[in-house]
């Protein structure tokens, strides 16, 4: 089989691999024949024509409008629609019928942080991970609603050990293992600026997850989608794993999704900072999409409507309802392809002496779920208050960091404690985190707090 494999290397361009083949032992060349044997030579030499020809025509054009919103602002005029909207999802949770989905397979290179992000210790007093606030809110969500609500987690290849290890060192946070499942997602190998794959210091060929698009596919080739329908599922809370304020399986959402008889929903916060570094829901060339920050002109970026706010002021928080029949639609259509995004990274590439190691600039293709939005014929954009929905961890430091992250966790319990309406007053420096388990929204805290004799910063509620 090595000769077969060699003479496709050099027929796709990807002769430079013998080099390394010749000065490895015989385990080393084994293995990477075989992961050569594995990768689709032909599709790389597509992938790598869409690059080149990107990189020729510069940014193709395309034409931006804001989309449709749904908001419910916090005033009596809205609030039986709400009511009614959150019934709807709260019946469907009831039967059952949500599966809860979050992809965690990404690298979370910008926090510097090694090791699977969910791992992070994230909230502001007890220091839970990302994954722990999460099963917490999902354990209340099973009491609350009395069904089983399972969980499916997206990993990949580089992170699955790492996250599945964690998830038993806790006993799973109690939910059951059997309850939660993790697949993963695949992955594509990344190239150099002229289309050849790259060696990686540990001697293999370096790959990259496939982007949170994949997702789709996961579902479909794990068997979670065909699992889905045997336990009755038909709708799928999707979300990311970098939000600590996430508000899982929304009955508002969830409700507003099914009542529209969407196939694809969106939630998105108010972007009012035009330098805030988020994609916008909208349409692209007459397609529901997300337009990426890169993408908008700086003049867009700053566009005002006459009301004063901005044009383009739909933020994608990355949480969709996903309809299971319309997952799987797309994905048993032999002719559905989401599109290759590419990005150019730096990527530690062994050099075929075997020996030198030295940071070049890679190519990354990765699909993204958003562009799904595109394929549905119904879709609801529905927007949230962002202090109690959205803050994202990305970066180590200033906006979207764990700092901040952490001072939304305590501004949004400091609200829920000062809504109780229980204390004559909240001290602005209070720093209180209130567990999942206790209370997951400001309405469930309001009915169960007992204020204790004295309240001293910090305060721990569950
Ligand atoms: C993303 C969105 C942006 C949105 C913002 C909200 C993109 C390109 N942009 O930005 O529109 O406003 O979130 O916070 O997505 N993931 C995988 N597998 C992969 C790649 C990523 O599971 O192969 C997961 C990550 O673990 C993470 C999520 O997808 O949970 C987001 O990935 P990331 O690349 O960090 O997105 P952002 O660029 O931050």
């Amino acid at each position: 089989m090595g000769h077969d494999i060699a003479g496709r290397l050099k027929s796709n361009g990807q002769e430079h691999i013998l080099n390394y083949l010749e000065r490895m032992n015989a385990g080393e060349r084994q293995s990477l024949l075989e992961d050569a044997a594995r990768i689709d030579l032909e599709q790389i030499a597509e992938l790598f024509g869409s690059y080149r020809s990107l990189r020729g025509q510069g940014h193709e054009q395309k034409i931006f409008e804001a989309a449709e919103v749904l908001a419910f602002p916090p005033t009596d005029v809205f609030a039986a629609e709400r009511r009614r909207l959150a019934g709807l999802g709260e019946d469907l949770l009831r039967q059952g019928r949500v599966a809860i989905f979050l992809v965690a397979g990404g690298q979370g290179t910008r926090l510097g942080y090694n090791g699977p992000k969910g791992c992070f210790p994230v909230s502001p007093f007890r220091r839970k991970s990302l994954f722990q606030l999460f099963a917490e809110s999902i354990m209340a969500l099973r009491s609350r609603y009395g069904a089983a609500l399972p969980w499916y987690i997206m990993t990949s290849q580089e992170n699955n050990a790492a996250t599945c290890a964690f998830f038993k060192e806790h006993g799973f946070f109690g939910l059951g293992a059997g309850t939660v499942r993790f697949i993963i997602q695949k992955e594509n190998p990344s190239l150099d600026l002229d289309g050849r794959l790259i060696i990686s210091p540990d001697k293999k060929i370096f790959k990259n997850p496939n982007g949170h698009g994949g997702s789709l596919y996961a579902m479909k080739d794990s068997g979670a989608l065909a699992q889905m329908a045997d336990l009755g599922i038909d709708e799928i809370f999707y979300f990311q794993v970098d939000n600590p304020l996430a508000n899982i399986a929304d009955p508002l959402f969830i409700g507003a999704h099914a009542e529209n008889r969407a196939q694809m929903s969106t939630k998105v916060v108010r972007k009012v900072d035009p330098a805030e570094k988020v994609g916008i829901i909208g349409r692209v060339n007459g397609r529901l999409g997300c337009i990426e920050y890169s993408e908008l002109s700086q003049a867009e970026i700053a566009e005002r409507l006459p009301d004063g706010r901005l044009r383009f002021s739909s933020a994608n928080m990355a949480i969709h309802m996903l309809n299971r029949a319309f997952v799987e639609k797309l994905t048993s259509d032999p002719d559905f392809r989401l599109p290759y995004h590419i990005a150019v990274k730096g990527i530690d590439c062994l050099a075929p002496d075997m020996a030198t190691v030295h940071k070049i600039d890679g190519i990354k293709f990765e699909m993204f779920i958003f562009d799904a939005l595109g394929f549905a014929e119904r879709s609801v954009t529905l927007e949230v208050p962002r202090e109690e929905e959205f803050s994202p961890v990305k970066n180590s430091a200033g906006a979207d960091s764990p700092d901040t992250a952490r001072a939304a966790t305590i501004a949004r319990h400091r609200s829920w404690l000062q809504g109780s309406g229980k204390l004559p007053a909240v001290p602005a420096d209070l720093v209180i985190e209130i567990s999942p388990l206790y209370a997951l929204d400001a309405e469930e805290f309001a009915e169960k707090f007992r204020p204790p004799p004295n309240l001293s910063s910090p305060v721990y509620i569950e």
